[in-house]
């Protein structure tokens, strides 16, 4: 089979209307207010509250950076989180730059969240939160969760760094637990090139963000507690405005596409598309594969070699799991006879590309390299 003669991408990013974006950097660098919460910055907060529904929203610089300010402002250095280790490094790395242990626990073989069946043989004295991942913007099992954390007393922190624009009930996904951080990293739906934010229904913990994330200073005298420069500029808030006028029209392109990935990998034995359940509105973030080697023939590193022979960058995401790097592999909650699931899901998972102008005729390609792979032709 031939390979494509351009590279073919993961993704890529929305790119808004120039003259849009012209109009709106000229009127930051006509305010001289670069940062420090300035027009651009007020607008981004007020737009995703009034999306979302949810009261409190505190930009920050990056998803990673959300994440740690939401761990400082609801736990303390030395406390012990129950968290994921199917995930991106930011996950397990936000949990040790805030001072605490991340404590790993197994997710659930169907969509490879957070199990919440595992929290119980984890818990210690020690722990005082849970960080779990809406991996794929596949949202969490939320109720059990926090009935666990209300039962122990615990705080809840959703990674939903791929979760902006998911609703479930009318509800969005970033209404959830104490605080939700999403990321809006280029490769992001909604995007502000680095950027992120953190989503809470409590105005105590969003004046604690706010303090958190401009160096932990206080309104008064330079007085400050222990916090770090987290904020996001106004040119990037620029950018988001204008990246956000353009998402709902990218989800429906990109949901056409999963469609027709669905489409060429419906009934193939050993494939299965790790997708949110009905009642959820998804966001298409991710268009995701697990490929079991026993029933497809072929191996899930075979199938994205192939792929890359054919110069398609697919990714196998999430891989290595965060317990298995040489920071955490000798916890003893990173043996992996405690995280069975995980690990078959690190072996199983490949991520193929999706993004709004993505061919059809792209997507019939990447699904007939897909099932060549194991001698199989393509849906017509
Ligand atoms: C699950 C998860 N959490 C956190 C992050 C970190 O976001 P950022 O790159 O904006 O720091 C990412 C980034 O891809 C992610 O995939």
């Amino acid at each position: 089979m031939r390979p494509f003669p351009e590279p073919v991408p993961i993704t890529r990013p929305l790119v808004p209307d120039l003259a849009r974006l012209s109009a709106r950097l000229a009127s930051v660098l006509g305010s001289r207010q670069l940062s420090n919460g300035g027009a651009q910055h007020a607008e981004l907060e007020a737009a995703l509250a009034g999306l979302t529904r949810v009261d409190h929203v505190a930009l920050t610089a990056s998803g990673t950076t959300a994440l740690i300010l939401a761990l400082a402002a609801l736990g303390r250095r030395g406390d012990e989180v129950l968290t994921t280790p199917y995930t991106f490094a930011a996950t397990t790395n936000a949990i040790a730059w805030a001072g605490m242990t991340p404590v790993f626990c197994d997710v659930d073989a169907d969509d490879w969240t957070l199990s919440p069946d595992a929290l119980r043989a984890a818990l210690t004295p020690r722990t005082r939160g849970i960080l779990a991942v809406h991996t794929y913007g596949i949202p969490c099992r939320v109720h059990a969760i926090e009935r666990f954390a209300r039962e122990h007393g615990l705080f809840v922190v959703y990674d939903a760094a791929h979760a902006f624009g998911v609703e479930r009930g009318g509800e969005s996904a970033l209404a959830w637990g104490d605080a939700s951080c999403v990321s809006f990293h280029a490769t992001k739906l909604l995007h502000t090139g680095e950027g992120g934010a953190v989503f809470t229904r409590s105005a105590a913990t969003h004046a604690r963000l706010d303090r958190l994330r401009n160096f932990g200073l206080f309104a008064r005298d330079g007085e400050f507690e222990v916090g770090l420069n987290g904020k996001m500029s106004e040119l990037s808030a620029a950018l988001g405005l204008c990246v956000l006028d353009e998402v709902a029209r990218e989800i429906t392109r990109r949901g056409a596409l999963v469609v027709r990935y669905q489409d060429h990998f419906r009934g193939v034995p050993g494939l299965r598309h790790v997708g949110p359940p009905a009642g959820v509105a998804p966001n298409h973030q991710y268009f995701v594969l697990a490929i079991d080697a026993a029933r497809f023939g072929r191996t899930r590193d075979e199938v994205w070699e192939a792929l890359r022979a054919a110069n398609v960058h697919a990714r196998r995401y999430f891989h290595p799991l965060t317990s298995a790097v040489p920071a955490w592999a000798g916890v003893p909650s990173a043996r992996p006879e405690n995280l069975p699931r995980a690990h078959a899901a690190a072996k199983e998972a490949l991520c193929l590309p999706l993004f709004g102008d993505l061919g059809t005729d792209v997507v019939d390609r990447i699904a007939e390299v897909v099932l060549h792979t194991a001698a199989l032709e393509r849906a017509a």
